[in-house]
């Protein structure tokens, strides 16, 4: 899309938005009063080392930051909406899901999840009226689960308490919206509605620790609440929304945590960190060739900070020349992440068609993969041997299905790590064959392979199933007598198989057996 026609449909969308009642628009404002509201946020007690003392340098760097936008942006579907969707509801629905679904996932990864989102539920009205459970299996494989639960809770609160109006300000999106905290809310106000605040995710934490050479602990209250005051004060009252994914956008692709690209950015002039770099790498060269005497040399910087030693916002850390512009920002340390292990079941019988069926059980409504469903599972606790907890899964096992199971009846498949963002987690995977069970227990239920392929499962149940698939190939059927009936393999998937296999075979196995749980007992060996 042309920039000249992003700002025509811009223009055409403001002219919608006079209506807002509490939409704080610079537009109205005298430049006057946009230059005193400027330096009055300046002149806090942060050090003006750490802040734009000068009005004339916050318009050159909106202008550089929104010329680069206009030329570099990335087409995403969300940015269109926002541009073309003339309904305030229906565009602040868009944008809120997508700054949802942005929520610790990768744009690339959002944009399928996005557009299949909004073709299936283009309006509140349309998530408002869907069941959570079709919710999961839209949001399978994005992680963090509770993100969808919380649009579907909020859509649903929309249509019920709101009379279907989506919040029309910053204030009522975070106090009327579940999930929405503080960037999501500015975020979603200045896009779909122009509304006039700054918004401060994890790349804009970025850029701005470089700009401003913030090198306090980024998470710390004072520097939080600094960098909320210098994108309150930098956003461009009359573009706020393209200012903030401006921002965002420099982060994710110029001024990256690992190599950033100094020389391609529009606004390096204003980075305290580059000139830092800068300045430090002419006067080691300086040095090195006796131009520069000691006594210049051990002065500080220029430009540094003259509170530095009590200052909140600079540095606990000396300046590490080799890292550059990476001593901006510092983070603390991240707890490691906790280690679990988990033993699961993939159990399976003879469904109607003569395709296997898989046994599921749903989790609970709240926590970690709240709602998706699971293979039965045990997390391993405690000072109990592998064969208790192995013990206790077939009494699980066992309970859904009305039966007994004993642990010699399953068979080891392998482990599988998945890492989510604060457990290292691994599934240690058998499988058991059952002949015939109908489930017993609430939440449970047996699906075919097609249904298990579209059911609301995490990214770690998936990769149970391809491992289950490896280690044998795609599986026999499973006939009503209990018995497998042979698949004929490939030549190549044989040899595939049959190295695969070996070393994901232990003592725990039974030597290659297909077992079937089968009104307990029958031994049927594997085809192969
Ligand atoms: N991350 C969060 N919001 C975004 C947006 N609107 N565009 C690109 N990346 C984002």
């Amino acid at each position: 899309m042309s920039s000249r026609l992003r700002s025509v449909m811009q223009k055409g969308k403001r002219a919608g938005l006079e209506v807002l009642e509490t939409a704080v628009s610079n537009r109205k404002k005298s430049k006057a009063a946009i230059k005193q509201e400027t330096s009055t946020t300046a002149s806090s007690s942060v050090s003006l080392y750490h802040t734009f003392p000068d009005p004339a340098d916050v318009v050159r760097l909106r202008s550089q930051l929104l010329g680069w936008y206009d030329k570099e942006q990335r087409e995403l579907p969300w940015r269109t909406l926002a541009l073309t969707e003339s309904d305030p509801n229906i565009r602040t629905y868009a944008v809120w899901v997508s700054e949802i679904m942005l929520q610790q996932t990768q744009v690339v990864t959002v944009i399928d999840y996005y557009n299949k989102w909004m073709k299936r539920w283009p309006t509140v009205q349309d998530l408002a009226a869907a069941t959570l459970e079709e919710v999961n299996q839209m949001w399978a494989g994005l992680g963090y689960y509770s993100r969808g639960k919380r649009l579907h809770e909020g859509a649903q609160k929309v249509v019920t308490e709101l009379k279907g109006q989506m919040p029309r300000t910053v204030d009522s999106l975070l106090k009327q919206l579940p999930g929405v905290g503080r960037y999501t809310a500015a975020a979603v106000g200045s896009i779909s509605l122009g509304q006039v605040t700054g918004a401060v995710d994890g790349n804009v934490i970025r850029v701005l620790c470089r700009l401003r050479a913030i090198g306090a602990d980024s998470t710390s209250p004072a520097v939080t609440e600094a960098l909320w005051s210098l994108a309150n004060m930098l956003v461009d009252p009359e573009r706020p929304g393209d200012f903030n994914q401006a921002m965002m956008e420099l982060g994710a692709r110029v001024c990256t945590p690992k190599g950033p690209l100094c020389s391609q950015c529009p606004v390096q002039s204003h980075c305290r960190s580059y000139y830092k770099v800068h300045v430090r790498q002419q006067r080691i060269s300086q040095k090195l060739l006796g131009k520069l005497d000691r006594k210049t040399s051990d002065l500080p910087d220029i430009e540094d900070c003259m509170n530095s030693g009590t200052c909140p916002l600079c540095p606990t850390e000396p300046w590490d020349d080799e890292l550059g512009v990476h001593n901006f920002p510092r983070k603390p340390a991240k707890k490691p992440p906790r280690v679990e292990r988990t033993l699961t079941c993939i159990v399976t019988r003879p469904g109607e068609e003569g395709e296997d069926e898989y046994l599921l059980n749903q989790r609970p409504n709240k926590g970690l993969l709240a709602g998706l469903w699971e293979f039965p599972s045990l997390l391993l606790e405690g000072e109990n041997s592998e064969m208790k907890q192995k013990t206790a899964l077939c009494n699980e096992i066992g309970r859904i299905l009305g039966t007994h199971l004993t642990e010699s009846l399953l068979q080891y498949v392998g482990e599988v790590v998945h890492i989510f963002s604060h457990i290292h987690q691994t599934y240690v995977v058998y499988s058991v064959c059952v002949k015939e069970g109908d489930t017993q227990a609430e939440n449970t239920q047996w699906l075919s392979r097609g249904a298990l392929q579209e059911a609301a499962v995490s990214t770690g149940l998936k990769k149970i199933v391809k491992l289950y698939d490896s280690v044998d190939g795609p599986k026999d059927k499973t006939l009503k007598d209990g018995t497998r009936q042979k698949r004929t393999s490939t030549k190549n998937e044989e040899k595939k198989r049959q190295a695969s296999k070996k070393p994901k075979l232990s003592a725990a196995n039974s030597g290659g057996r297909q077992l079937s749980l089968s009104s307990f007992f029958k031994t049927v060996k594997e085809e192969s």
